[in-house]
């Protein structure tokens, strides 16, 4: 998968860099994402431009679980849907699994997103007129090179990872907002996806659930090897990653490795 944009997005990065981080890493094969020198602005006239995302440089490997703090307001879902495809970037370079994101047609890109990228959003998307085991398989309508592999059995195996499999017949509105975000970590897996992408899955959650949630992604993390990308304005979520990522401004002011251990916190 690696392209020609690959080699140009390195030497973009090298000669960029961004001064105050100094491991925001060299993109290249073996990165999941890498975003390079990217901006977004809102709005078209000058005086009312937001700048939500501003010059940002971010590369992740293979198997991490990337915690983005900040602020509400910070830019960490304008971020996310950067590097989804969802945003078009002002300038700047986003790669996906090695693939130059903006080099593709539309078409090409929502396949890439959908075989490469599982969602797990704030509110639990779910739809209320399908059950939960049909909620889960439901991505897999829309593509996914898994010819060959039997859908169903794979969505029944995630529902029992995420502890549900009694609820398969059940419909959205006959669970509790935890449970909901549990059939949907369950549906980002479905297509064998690449990276997760979630943004504040916990906020709607009261603390004991949220604690649930976030065992399940590091299970999901461990037994999978998934990357995962959350963004949060919790900090207290941090030392569920393994690396912690902060923003403010529509910068990035801090990016290093979770020291500690989860197992030795609780
Ligand atoms: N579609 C949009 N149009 C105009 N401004 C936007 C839009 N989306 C986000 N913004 C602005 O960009 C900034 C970053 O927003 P956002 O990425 O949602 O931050 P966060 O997720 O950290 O709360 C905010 O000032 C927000 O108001
Ligand atoms: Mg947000």
């Amino acid at each position: 998968m690696k392209s020609e944009a690959m080699t140009e997005e390195a030497a973009s990065s090298a000669r960029q860099g961004a001064p105050e981080i100094a491991d925001a890493g060299q993109p290249s094969a073996e990165h999941v994402i890498s975003v390079a020198d990217v901006t977004k602005r809102y709005g078209s006239k000058k005086e009312v431009q937001v700048t939500a995302v501003d010059t940002v440089s971010l590369a992740v490997s293979r198997g991490e679980f990337v915690v983005i703090t900040g602020r509400s307001g910070s830019g960490k879902t304008t971020l996310l849907n950067l590097i989804s495809g969802l945003t078009t970037p002002t300038a700047g370079h986003v790669v996906l699994d090695g693939v130059e994101l903006w080099s593709l047609s539309d078409r090409q890109r929502s396949r890439l997103r959908n075989e490469h990228i599982g969602f797990v959003f704030q509110f639990p998307s779910l739809v209320p007129s399908l059950n939960v085991l049909e909620n889960v398989m439901l991505p897999r309508a829309f593509g996914g090179n898994h010819v060959g592999d039997d859908v169903e059995s794979r969505a029944r195996m995630l529902l029992s990872t995420v502890g549900l499999e009694e609820k398969a017949a059940a419909h959205p509105r006959q669970l509790s907002a935890g449970q909901q975000q549990r059939v949907v970590l369950a549906r980002s897996l479905v297509n064998r996806p690449t990276i997760i992408l979630a943004d504040e899955p916990s906020s709607n959650l009261d603390e004991t659930t949220e604690q649930e949630i976030m065992e399940l992604f590091e299970r999901v993390h461990e037994t999978t090897g998934v990357t995962i990308l959350m963004v949060t304005h919790t900090s207290q979520l941090i030392s569920w990653g393994t690396r912690s990522v902060r923003m403010a401004a529509g910068r990035i002011i801090g990016d290093e490795p979770v020291a500690q251990a989860r197992s030795t916190q609780d």
